[in-house]
């Protein structure tokens, strides 16, 4: 499937921002920069890998229905509701599961960085609130960690399998909230000629 191209993202409301994919490129600068220094500080390490490699078929195998209930819950609520209203659901379904499928094959490298940025970039643009935003992380994490403990009914691997998961998903929203921020900061020094230097 085709992603959304940037011309895509620049029709809509007028409470939409233009997708700006010079921002895009800085923002991922900047956060693949100390991305290392994110994973020690996280823990992040090869064993913590190696639980979400084992755990990623398993993912793959429920993440439709996790999704479709994500997307049920959020059309649910006026707040949310109105920023489906030109989306198509399974698009968006199709897209969300590519980002975790990137995420928990724990590569991190510049791709996964690169559109981890993006789509916080998206939302920004969408001018969906960051609570909203964090709010679908909550969901999704409670029920990766919930798949985890029945998968592993309990076990050593469930803990571990659980913390891998809190850490790999407290990585990513730490990078959705970081486009906010570095979005809106670039934006309110736009007319700043050293706005380049992030
Ligand atoms: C766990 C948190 C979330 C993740 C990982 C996520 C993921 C995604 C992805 C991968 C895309 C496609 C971006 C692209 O094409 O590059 C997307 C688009 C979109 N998301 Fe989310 N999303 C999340 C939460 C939310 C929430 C809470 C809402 C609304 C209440 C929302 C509304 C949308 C909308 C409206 C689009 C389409 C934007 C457009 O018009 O192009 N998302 N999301």
């Amino acid at each position: 499937m085709s992603p959304i191209s940037d011309s895509d993202l620049n029709g809509g409301s007028s409470r939409r921002r233009r997708f700006d994919p010079e921002l895009h490129q800085m923002v991922t600068n900047r956060i693949f920069q100390n991305v290392q220094s994110r994973l020690r500080l996280d823990s992040i390490d090869d064993y913590t890998r190696e639980r979400l490699q084992a755990f990623q078929p398993t993912i793959a195998e429920e993440m439709y229905a996790i999704l479709s209930d994500f997307y049920r819950h959020m059309t649910q609520f006026p707040q949310t509701r109105k920023f489906f209203v030109n989306s198509d659901i399974n698009v968006l379904k199709t897209r969300q599961s590519q980002h975790w499928q990137r995420l928990f094959s724990a590569e991190f490298d510049r791709e996964y960085i690169s559109s981890a940025v993006r789509i916080g970039l998206v939302h920004h643009a969408i001018g969906l609130p960051l609570h909203l935003y964090l709010s679908g992380y909550n969901r999704v994490l409670c029920d990766l960690t919930t798949l985890a403990i029945h998968h592993y009914a309990g076990s050593l691997a469930s803990s571990d399998t659980v913390n891998a998961i809190i850490k790999v998903v407290s990585l990513d929203m730490d990078i959705a909230i970081s486009c906010y921020f570095l979005a809106e900061n670039l934006r309110l020094k736009s007319d700043d000629p050293t706005v380049g230097l992030v």
